[in-house]
C-alpha cells in the first residue's frame, strides 16, 4: 500500500499508527488531527520509532485536509471516547458532525480511497460513513468485531486456563449491548468451547465480552481502551494491505444478509485488498435468532435515529 492515513491522532489513532509504521504496511503514514501541531509532533515521533525498528515507512502529521491527497486507505478514529457510565450512543451527537465533515474532506481530497471507521458509535458512524461515500459497502466498513473477538479469547483463556494461542471465537451484532457472541463459533485447538465450560462459565464470558469496553473506561477513568483497539485496527489494515482475504468480523452494511437491509452490523467477512469481498451469512439457530433482534441503532440520511 502506497499511503494510508489516520484521522485523529488520540489514543487509539497514535496505537495503530505505531504498529502500522513498525510493521511497514505502507510507504507513507499520514496523521491528520485538528491538533495539527500535535499529530505533527506524534507523527515525527513514530517516524523515529519506526527508523529504529528497521522500518521504512515514513510518519507525517498534520491539520490540513488536504494531507488526505492520494490515501489509498482512510482510517477515521477521530470523535470524543464516551466517559465512564455513558454508552457509545451517547456519545453520537458530537461525533456525527465529525464524522461527516471528515467525509466530505475524504470525498473532496481521497475521494478513491477505502474507508475504515472505528470512532463511535461504529456501527451507525459506519452505515453514515457508506451513505455519504460514493464507494459503496465493500469500500467502506468498521471495526468492532476484531477487537470483541479479542476480548473474547482473553476471557475464554483466563477461564480455561488454556493458550490464547489455540482459541478462535467470533462475535456478530452491534458492538455493545447488543454484540452476540458466537459460542458453537468458538473452540479451543478445534474442540467446541462447550467440552471444557458449563453454561454458566459461558455466559460469564459473554457477559464479560458484552461489556468489555465499558470494563477498561471504569478503571481507566478518563480515556478509553487504545491498546487492543490499535491491534485491531492494524489487523485489518494488514489484510487490506496484503490482500490476505482474511475472514475477519467487521461492521458491514447489510443488503439482505441475516434479514436486514440498510443497517451496519458486525459480521465475519472476507477482508483483502479490495475491502469487504464477501459479507458471510451464517445459520443462526433460534437463540441466536432471538439475540441477533437486538438491533443496532439505524441512522437514517436524515439524521433521525430509528
Ligand atoms: C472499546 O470497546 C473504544 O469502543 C472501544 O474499547
Amino acid at each position: 500500500m502506497n499511503k494510508l492515513s489516520i484521522v485523529g491522532a488520540g489514543i487509539v489513532g497514535e496505537a495503530a499508527a505505531q504498529i502500522i509504521a513498525r510493521e511497514e504496511f505502507c510507504r507513507e503514514l499520514m496523521l491528520i488531527d485538528v491538533q495539527g501541531e500535535l499529530a505533527q509532533g506524534k507523527a515525527l515521533d513514530l517516524w523515529q520509532a519506526a527508523v529504529e525498528s528497521g522500518s521504512d515507512t515514513r510518519v507525517y502529521g498534520g491539520a490540513n485536509a488536504e494531507l488526505l491527497q492520494d490515501s489509498d486507505l482512510v482510517v477515521i478514529t477521530a470523535g470524543v471516547p464516551r466517559k465512564p457510565g455513558q454508552s457509545r450512543q451517547d456519545v453520537l451527537s458530537i461525533n456525527l458532525p465529525i464524522l461527516d465533515s471528515i467525509m466530505r474532506d475524504i470525498n473532496r481530497h481521497a475521494p478513491a480511497a477505502t474507508v475504515l471507521v472505528v470512532s463511535n458509535p461504529v456501527d451507525v458512524l459506519t452505515y453514515r460513513a457508506c451513505s455519504l461515500s460514493g464507494l459503496g459497502r465493500k469500500r467502506v466498513f468498521g471495526q468492532a468485531g476484531v477487537l470483541d473477538t479479542a476480548r473474547m479469547k482473553c476471557f475464554i483463556a483466563e477461564e480455561t486456563g488454556f493458550s490464547a494461542r489455540d482459541i478462535t471465537a467470533l462475535v456478530l451484532g452491534g458492538h455493545g449491548d447488543s454484540m452476540v457472541p458466537l459460542m458453537r463459533y468458538c473452540a479451543v485447538g478445534s474442540v467446541p468451547l462447550a467440552h471444557f465450560l458449563s453454561d454458566q462459565q459461558i455466559e460469564r464470558i459473554v457477559r464479560r465480552t458484552r461489556q468489555g469496553g465499558g470494563e477498561i473506561l471504569g478503571l481507566k477513568k478518563v480515556g478509553s481502551a487504545c491498546d487492543a483497539p490499535g491491534v485491531a485496527i492494524a489487523e485489518m489494515v494488514d489484510a487490506i494491505a496484503k490482500g490476505r482475504n482474511r475472514i475477519l468480523p467487521t461492521v458491514a452494511i447489510l443488503e439482505g444478509e441475516y434479514g436486514r437491509t440498510g443497517i451496519a452490523m458486525g459480521v465475519p467477512c472476507v477482508l483483502g485488498e479490495l475491502g469487504v469481498a464477501r459479507v458471510i451469512e451464517l445459520p443462526l439457530d433460534a437463540q441466536e435468532q432471538g439475540k441477533r433482534s437486538i438491533n443496532p441503532t439505524k441512522l437514517n440520511m436524515g439524521g433521525a435515529l430509528s
